[in-house]
C-alpha cells in the first residue's frame, strides 16, 4: 500500500480561531506506571460573537467519562476523526473529562511515558493530546492548576509547572502535591515528572530583587554532574537580564532529566525537561564540546521563557517565531560566554570560532535541506506531520534571519525591536508578522522585503564580481542574486541581503573604505545592503586592485559565489582580517583540491595547498581553537552536496589522501604542536584550554592518518593516561581513524571502563559507526553495526543510542552506509521500519538520512528508490515517516 496517498496536509492558510476560550484547567493525575486516570475540568467560555463547537484532540485515548457541567455529555458530544466535539448548551460550561492512559506501553516518547521507572511528560508539538482530550492548539492559554497523587516509594517526587502550593502524605503509602502556575500557558507547555530524583539547589536574586530557587534533579548518584549545567542556568539568568532586561518570573526553576528522549530538551513553564546528555557533565565522562552543548542548550531552554513562553506562537507554522529567535538568543549567549573567557585581547577570535561553528553547521544540515525535497521557507505553508518541522530551517535559518535584523538594526535598534515586541505581545499567541512589525515599527523602517526570507525557501546564491579602474582610482563591486526553485516555489523575488564587506589590500592589511557619495573614509568593514537582483557598489580612493572579502561574519545565510584563483585563497587564508572569512578560504581551496581528486584517482595533493596548510599551522598568532578549525577538512556530507554526481566512495578515497598527505607533510609540526599545547593541571571547562585540547586531538588524527609512529604512540599513551574525556577520548578516535592493531583493544578496554555510563557509551558506538577504513583488510563498517545492535547497551527504544549507532552509520558515514551492494540501504529500511512501529519521531529523523538521493549516482539512486519504496508501501506508516518518503520519491 502506498501510505503516503492517505495522510492529509494542514494549509497555513486554513488558520481559524477556535470559536471558545478555555480559562483554567484543572489537571488530577491518579499516576501509576500502566494505569494513570486523568480528571481533567476546563472552564470554557464561548467567544462574544462566534459560534460552533468545541473540539478536543485525542489520540491513544480510554475515554472513562465526559460531563458537561455535572452532566452526562450525552446528544451534546460526538467522536470525530481527531477526537471529540462538545457542542455546549450555553455560552460558558464546564467540562470534566477523565482518561485512561498506560504509560509504561508509551514508546512514542511523546504524552505520559515512563523511563527508568519515572513517569515524564512531552507535549510539545501535539503530545497533551495523547494524555487528555483538549484543544490541543498553541493559540489556547489557560491557567493551570495540577495535582499529582502517586505510590510514595516508586514515585518520591512530584513535579509540575509553576509554584508548589500543597503536597503531603495520603493512607496506604501514598502522597500527592499540588502545583499552579500563575502564567497563562498553551498545552504543549504542560509538563509533569514524578520519579526518584536527588535535586542540585542554589538560590539567586533576580535583578528586581527577588528571591528564586533554581533545581537540578537528576537520577539518584549522579549530583556530581549537575554542576556544570547549574552554573550554566544562572549564567543565562543573568544574561538575558543584562541583554534584554529579562527576568525570571517564577519562584522557581526546575531542570530535570531523563534518559530517554526524543529531542535534546523542553522549555516546559518552570519544569524544563532534559535528555540527560545536555546536563550530565563531569571531566571525566564529558568532552569540552559536551560542556559546550550544554551550556548553549540549558540557556536556549531558559531563554524560552520570554520567547516561546509568555509570548508564543498562534500556530505550528510560526514555530521559528519562537525557535529561530531563541536560537539566535543561545548562539548570542555562547558567543559572549566566550569572549568574557578569552579577555579583552583574544574576545574577537573566540567570538569568530563560535561563529563558525554556528555557520558550518547551518551549511552541513540547512544548505542541504533547503536543496533537497523537504526544502520549505522558515514559516512552512503546509505540512503533513509537524514533528517533521523542527528542522535546520526553522531553528538555524530562522536564527540567521534574525541575525540578519540584527545587524540591519544595529543591537540598540534590535533591543528596542524587542521592548515594543513584549510591550505589545506579553501573554499572547503571535506570528512571525507580529514580530517583525515590532522591529519595523521601533525602528523606524519599511521591513515588508525583508518578510520575503520567511516565505521563500532555497538558499539564495550571491554571484560577487570586481573592477578595479586604476585611473578612477575605483573599485566597483557587483553582486547579483537569485534564490533556485524549490517545491512549489519555481520563482523567487530578490530578498534584502546585508552583505559585509572589506577590501584587502596587496600587502595583507584591510583599506579603509569610502562608498562613493560618503563624505569620509571610514570603517574597514562595511554593511551593503544588496536589494535588488543586481546591484554595483563603487568604492573610491582605492590605489591598487584589491582583494575583496565578502559576507564577513556570515553576514546573511547564503552561498556566496566569486571566481577566485588558488593563489587568492592561499592569500586570504594568510591576511583576511576576518577570521570567518580566513577559514572559508581555507575551506573553499580544500574542497576544491578534494573534489578535484575524487574525479581524478591518480593525482597528487596539489603543492602549492599544501603550503598553504602549512603556513595556517606555523602561524603562532592564531588562536589554537581557530587553527582546529581552519584545519579541519570539511565535512564530508558538504563536500557530496558539492559533488555532481554524489559519489561516496571516491570522495572518501579522496579524503584519505588528503588527510594522509597533511599528516606526512607537517608531522615535525604537528608534533611540535602537540607538545607545545599541552594543557597542564586539573581540568577545568575553558574556551583556551579547550581550544589546545581540540588541536592536539587534530594533530593526532592527522598523524594518525598517516600511520606514523610518533603520532600513534602519543595517542595510545593519551588514551591510557588522560584524566578527562576530551583527552581520552581524543586519542581513541586517533587510534580508531587508523590501521592501528592497538585499536580494537583500546575499544574493548573503554567498554569495560564505562559500560555502566549510558553516556559515555553513546561516543563508543558513534565513533565505531561512523569509522573510515583505514586498513584495507578490515570488514565493512556495516557487519560492526549490526553486532553492535547485539551489546546489550543497545536498546531501539532509546533515541540517544539509535542517533549515535545508526545516526552516526547514516548521516557520518556516507563510503560505508552507500556500499555498492546496496546492504546499507537495505539495512536503512529493515531499520526504519521497526523503528517506526515504536516511535515515529525518531524513525522519521533516520529516514531523512536518505531524501538526497536524487544527486547520487544512477546505480546508488537505484538502490535507494528500491528501500524507499519498500518503506513508503510497509504496513502501519506512521504520518511522520510517510511525509518523509513521500516527498523523497515525489518529482
Ligand atoms: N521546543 C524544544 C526546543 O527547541 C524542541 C523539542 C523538544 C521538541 N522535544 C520535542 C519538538 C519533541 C518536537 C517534539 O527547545
Ligand atoms: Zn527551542
Amino acid at each position: 500500500m502506498d501510505n503516503t496517498l492517505q495522510t492529509p496536509t494542514i494549509l497555513r492558510s486554513d488558520y481559524r480561531p477556535l470559536a471558545w476560550r478555555v480559562e483554567s484547567v484543572e489537571l488530577d493525575f491518579r499516576l501509576d506506571a500502566e494505569q494513570t486516570l486523568v480528571t481533567s475540568r476546563l472552564a470554557c467560555v464561548r467567544v462574544p460573537g462566534a459560534s460552533g463547537p468545541l473540539p478536543l484532540d485525542g489520540e491513544d485515548l480510554e475515554l472513562v467519562s465526559l460531563r458537561i457541567d455535572g452532566a452526562e455529555a450525552g446528544e451534546c458530544m460526538r467522536r470525530t476523526e481527531r477526537g471529540l466535539e462538545v457542542t455546549p448548551g450555553s455560552d460558558t460550561a464546564t467540562i470534566e473529562i477523565v482518561t485512561r492512559v498506560n504509560p509504561a506501553a508509551n514508546t512514542t516518547l511523546s504524552g505520559l511515558y515512563a523511563s527508568k521507572g519515572g513517569l515524564f511528560t512531552q507535549c510539545e508539538a501535539e503530545g497533551f493530546r495523547r494524555i487528555t482530550y483538549f484543544p490541543d492548539r498553541p493559540d489556547v492559554m489557560a491557567r493551570y492548576t495540577v495535582r499529582l497523587e502517586a505510590e510514595q516509594a516508586s514515585f518520591p517526587v512530584l513535579l509540575s509547572n509553576g509554584n508548589l502550593v500543597d503536597s503531603g502524605e495520603l493512607p496506604g503509602d501514598r502522597h500527592y502535591a499540588v502545583w499552579e502556575d500563575p502564567f497563562p500557558k498553551p498545552s504543549y507547555l504542560f509538563a509533569l515528572v514524578a520519579a526518584d530524583l536527588e535535586a542540585m539547589e542554589r538560590s539567586v536574586e533576580t535583578l528586581s530583587g527577588r528571591e528564586v530557587l533554581l533545581q537540578v534533579w537528576v537520577e539518584p548518584g549522579n549530583l556530581d554532574r549537575a554542576g556544570h549545567a547549574m552554573d550554566s542556568l544562572v549564567n543565562a539568568l543573568r544574561w538575558d537580564e543584562e541583554t534584554f532586561g529579562l527576568e525570571l518570573d517564577l519562584d522557581r526553576f526546575m531542570i530535570v532529566v531523563v534518559a530517554d528522549f526524543n529531542m535534546g530538551a523542553m522549555e516546559n513553564k518552570g519544569l524544563n525537561i532534559f535528555n540527560a546528555r545536555f546536563v550530565l557533565a563531569r571531566p571525566d565522562t564529558a568532552t569540552d564540546a559536551d560542556f559546550e552543548g550544554i551550556e548553549s542548550v540549558v540557556a536556549h531552554e531558559y531563554f524560552h521563557n520570554w520567547t516561546g513562553n509568555r509570548v508564543t506562537c498562534r500556530d505550528w507554522f510560526q514555530l521559528t517565531l519562537k525557535e529561530g529567535l531563541t536560537v539566535f538568543r543561545d548562539q548570542q549567549f555562547s558567543a559572549d560566554m566566550l569572549a568574557r573567557a578569552a579577555g579583552a585581547e583574544r574576545e574577537a577570535s573566540a567570538r569568530a570560532v563560535k561563529r563558525i561553528d554556528d555557520f558550518r553547521g547551518l551549511r552541513a544540515a540547512q544548505f542541504t535541506e533547503d536543496s533537497g525535497p523537504m526544502a520549505h521557507p522558515i514559516r512552512p505553508d503546509s505540512y503533513q506531520e509537524i514533528n517533521n518541522f523542527y528542522t535546520a530551517t526553522v531553528y538555524e535559518k530562522g536564527a540567521a534571519v534574525i541575525r540578519m535584523q540584527h545587524t540591519l538594526l544595529g543591537a540598540e535598534g534590535f533591543r528596542k525591536g524587542m521592548n515594543l515586541y513584549f510591550e505589545r505581545h506579553d501573554g499572547q499567541a503571535v506570528t512571525c508578522d507580529d514580530f517583525v512589525a515590532a522591529m519595523a515599527d521601533a525602528n523606524d523602517r519599511d521591513m515588508t522585503q525583508f518578510m520575503r526570507w520567511y516565505s521563500q525557501a532555497g538558499t539564495p546564491v550571491v554571484r560577487a564580481s570586481g573592477q578595479w579602474d586604476a585611473d578612477a582610482r575605483r573599485y566597483t563591486l557587483t553582486l547579483a542574486q537569485h534564490t533556485p526553485p524549490t517545491p512549489g516555489q519555481p520563482e523567487k523575488l530578490p530578498l534584502v541581503i546585508p552583505v559585509a564587506v572589506g577590501l584587502i589590500g596587496p600587502d595583507g592589511n584591510d583599506l579603509p573604505l569610502r562608498l562613493e557619495g560618503d563624505s569620509a573614509a571610514g570603517a574597514t568593514t562595511r554593511v551593503l545592503e544588496l536589494v535588488e537582483a543586481e546591484q554595483h557598489f563603487v568604492f573610491e580612493d582605492v590605489d591598487a586592485e584589491p582583494v575583496p572579502s565578502l559576507l564577513r561574519g556570515f553576514s546573511a545565510p547564503v552561498l556566496l559565489e566569486i571566481d577566485e584563483s588558488d593563489a587568492r585563497l592561499a592569500f586570504r587564508m594568510a591576511h583576511d582580517a576576518d577570521p570567518c572569512n580566513r577559514w572559508d578560504a581555507a575551506q573553499r581551496y580544500a574542497e576544491r583540491v578534494i573534489l578535484a581528486l575524487a574525479a581524478k584517482a591518480d593525482a597528487d595533493v596539489p603543492e602549492a595547498f599544501l603550503d598553504a596548510w602549512g603556513a595556517l599551522l606555523a602561524d603562532e598568532s592564531l588562536d589554537p581553537a581557530f587553527v582546529a578549525l581552519a584545519a579541519t577538512l570539511p565535512g564530508e556530507g558538504w563536500l557530496l552536496e558539492r559533488m555532481r554526481p554524489a559519489d561516496p566512495a571516491p570522495l572518501r578515497a579522496a579524503l584519505m589522501r588528503v588527510m594522509r598527505a597533511i599528516g606526512e607533510r607537517f608531522a615535525d609540526q604537528w608534533l611540535g604542536l602537540y607538545q607545545r599545547l599541552e594543557v597542564r593541571g586539573p581540568y577545568r571547562y575553558h574556551p583556551a584550554d579547550a581550544g589546545c585540547r581540540a588541536l592536539r586531538n587534530l594533530a593526532l588524527r592527522y598523524l594518525a592518518a598517516a600511520g606514523n609512529e610518533d603520532g600513534l604512540n602519543r595517542a595510545e599513551t593519551q588514551f591510557e593516561y588522560a584524566e578527562n574525556m576530551t583527552e581520552q577520548f581524543g586519542g581513541l578516535a586517533a587510534l580508531v581513524h587508523s590501521a592501528s592493531p592497538v585499536a580494537e583493544d583500546a575499544l574493548d578496554n573503554f567498554h569495560t571502563r564505562f559500560s555502566s555510563d549510558a553516556l559515555v557509551l553513546d561516543k563508543w558506538f558513534a565513533l565505531q559507526a561512523g569509522a573510515w577504513r583505514w586498513d584495507e583488510a578490515a570488514p565493512p563498517v556495516l557487519e560492526r553495526v549490526k553486532a553492535l545492535m547485539d551489546d546489550p547497551a543497545f536498546k531501539l527504544t532509546n533515541p540517544n543510542k539509535v542517533y549515535s549507532l545508526l545516526g552516526a552509520f547514516f548521516r557520518g558515514n556516507p563510503a560505508e552506509f552507500h556500499a555498492a551492494d546496496g546492504s546499507g540501504h537495505a539495512f536503512w529500511a529493515e531499520q526504519i521500519i521497526a523503528l517506526d512501529a515504536m516511535n515515529p519521531q525518531v524513525a522519521s529523523r533516520m529516514a531523512r538520512s536518505l531524501e538526497n538521493w536524487r544527486r547520487y549516482t544512477p546505480a546508488l539512486q537505484t538502490s535507494i528508490r528500491t528501500q524507499l519504496e519498500r518503506v513508503r508501501d510497509a504496513d502501519g506508516l506512521s504520518p511522520d515517516v510517510a511525509e518523509v518518503v513521500g516527498k523523497a520519491l515525489v518529482g
